[in-house]
């Protein structure tokens, strides 16, 4: 069965309540595609009313984080029954600036994939090496082992329903994109990992999103890789643009 695309925003620290409203509001008659899941992962104070802009219409609305514990003394977190009760299916987990800023590690990453699935919210992983790494050479070792680790104690089922985002770092934010080729060689590897770790039945319905400086052109190129099914995007999910993004195949 072909793999549903699935393209996401990560408004990462932008938007304030009112201003996520006026963005959905905004984008709404211009990310209509039946073809692709559409997903906008907003800050966790925008989810409430992100949801309630996004009623009706096929915006799904997701989390930029969440705590791998249940609840308790962990000032600032936000835990998985929190974004359950909002109506929450998908979280992105250890991004490159949560890994950066805000000491996350493969290990963390492990724990808080591990309790998404419990909780039955689809996990966006987060993977993609430095400008060093890949100028190393060691860009597909260094991508397995955080694959390696990210999936460790997850079941083959849970695995299926994953998704990974290869983001490489050099390309966040800097408008430099990866090649196509090399955004497909690296979600190829990916995929071979996860059908070593599991079975070639995981890793044909695992869907993996490549991010970093996504754009409406760039778009339509990358989304046509066979091992490419989507994207996370940063910057350019807080345009109209955004809209081209989606119809990529329009
Ligand atoms: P940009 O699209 O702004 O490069 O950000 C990519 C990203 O980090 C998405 O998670």
């Amino acid at each position: 069965m072909a793999r549903k695309k699935i393209i996401a925003g990560n408004w990462k620290m932008n938007m304030t309540p009112s201003q996520a409203v006026e963005l959905i509001n905004t984008l709404k008659p211009l990310v209509k595609n039946d073809d692709v899941d559409v997903l906008f992962c907003v800050p966790s104070i925008d989810i409430i009313p992100a949801m309630e802009a996004a009623k009706g219409t096929n915006i799904q609305i997701g989390a930029e984080n969440m705590y791998f514990e249940e609840k308790g003394a962990y000032t600032g977190e936000i835990s998985p029954d929190m974004l359950t009760d909002a109506g929450v299916k998908y979280v992105i987990i250890g991004h490159s600036e949560r890994r950066e800023y805000f000491a996350e590690t493969d290990e963390t990453v492990n724990k808080k994939v591990l309790k998404a699935f419990e909780h039955g919210i689809t996990p966006i992983i987060c993977c993609g090496e430095t400008l060093t790494q890949r100028e190393q050479g060691v860009t597909i070792d260094f991508i397995r082992q955080q694959i390696k680790i990210a999936f460790l104690n997850v079941t083959a089922a849970q695995a299926a329903t994953a998704v990974i985002a290869y983001e490489p770092i050099w390309a966040i934010g800097t408008g430099k994109v990866a090649t196509t080729e090399q955004a497909q060689e690296v979600c190829k590897a990916i995929r071979e990992c996860i059908a070593e770790i599991y079975d070639e039945a995981t890793a044909a319905a695992i869907r993996i999103q490549y991010g970093g400086s996504v754009s409406a052109s760039s778009a339509p190129e990358l989304f046509a890789q066979p091992d490419i099914d989507g994207g996370l995007v940063g910057g350019a999910s807080l345009k109209p643009d955004f809209g081209q993004i989606v119809n990529y195949n329009k």
